[in-house]
């Protein structure tokens, strides 16, 4: 049976990724996560409910010394046969840091390290210990879009530079909003997804990178931060009556959770390759990011800016360094 790793897999949209993968798809699963007593369960309801293989793995993606540490792990299982196959590798941890500026035992802004960088660097770590066809799906938001209500509602992105994203806020500059952090991490995945689909095809392997928007979720965990009446506030239904009239891009943990499953495991998207899928309303659509996203020399300056960030070395990745 194939495999995928899914970051954040035990709780969320990850989680019901993880479910309808394993009941949908019989695939085996890796779910990776810095929370071992959640991921230990949700591990255990997933081998009673569906009889497939789960092992944990720990990851903590704003930390580069995890993720290497999970990639080597993840590795020698495929090496000694724990591990049948990688198949996917599902980039779907991460959220919203709100209250004063953080940053991450490298150094970097939380929010670019836990949604950007980590993921940035898991993926070029094990892609090239995955099948030929493997699919990396990058979980993004429609938030990355100024020019949507999503967009508008949360905090516009700014200039997606690496070097000033993970050190805002240092010696001194004022940092950038939690809202607009959190909007440029999730463009910064984007630009990562279709460079990397870019640097796939020059190489000439058939893998696969994807971005998705699993679109508005309240039900989830992603609002934890925020004072718990605004929490309530949010999945009610008047909020979510009001949010489709304003034209909020609607998903739902079951529905975004299945959809995310369905780019990693159906053979309907193994030629989705550079595109963007959304969740919209009870639909898996593929349609247009923003315009900035579409920017190759921005993706590139930010691809080896990276590179750089991540201290990647020549001998960790052959992927088309
Ligand atoms: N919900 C929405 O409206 C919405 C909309 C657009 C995009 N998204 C994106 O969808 C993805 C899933 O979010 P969700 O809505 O399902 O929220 P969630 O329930 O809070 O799930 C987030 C998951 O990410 C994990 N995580 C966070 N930081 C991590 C780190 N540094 N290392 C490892 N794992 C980490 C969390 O683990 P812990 O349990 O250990 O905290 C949790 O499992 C996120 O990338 C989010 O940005 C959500």
């Amino acid at each position: 049976m194939p495999t995928a790793v899914i970051t954040g897999g035990h709780s969320g949209i990850g989680y019901s990724c993880a479910r309808h993968l394993a009941l949908h798809y019989k695939w085996n699963l890796v779910l990776a996560g810095r929370s071992p007593d959640k991921m230990e369960k949700a591990a255990d309801a997933l081998r009673r409910e569906a009889g497939v293989d789960v092992v944990t793995l720990a990851l903590d993606t704003s930390s580069l010394a995890s993720v290497r540490a999970a990639a080597a792990q993840c590795i020698a299982m495929l090496d000694n046969g724990e591990l049948a196959s990688l198949d996917a590798l599902l980039c779907n941890a991460g959220g919203r840091f709100d209250g004063p500026v953080a940053y991450s035992a490298d150094g970097y802004e939380l929010t670019f390290a836990s949604n950007c960088l980590g993921h940035f660097l898991l993926a070029r770590l094990v892609a090239d210990h995955m099948v030929p066809t493997g699919r990396i799906v990058f979980t993004t938001s429609g938030t990355h879009d100024p020019d949507t209500i999503d967009g508008k509602l949360v905090g516009a992105v700014v200039e997606p530079d690496g070097e000033r994203l993970a050190s805002t806020g240092k010696n001194g500059s004022k940092p950038l909003s939690a809202g607009k952090r959190y909007s440029t991490s999730k463009l910064c995945n984007i630009l990562n997804a279709c460079e990397l689909h870019r640097r796939l095809r020059k190489s000439g392997s058939s893998m696969v990178a994807i971005a998705f928007d699993p679109g508005s979720v309240p039900e989830t965990g992603f609002l934890r931060a925020l004072p718990a009446p605004v929490q309530w506030f949010a999945k009610t239904a008047l909020m979510s009556w009001l949010s489709r009239r304003v034209g909020v891009t609607m998903g739902s943990v079951g529905f975004s959770g299945a959809s995310l499953a369905r780019l990693a495991a159906d053979p309907a998207y193994g030629n989705g390759s550079g595109k963007y899928f959304q969740s919209s309303d009870g639909k898996l659509i593929e349609t247009r990011s923003s315009a900035l996203s579409y920017d190759e020399n921005r993706a590139t300056k930010l691809w080896t800016q990276m590179e750089v960030l991540a201290r990647l070395r020549p001998e960790e990745t052959r992927l088309s360094a």
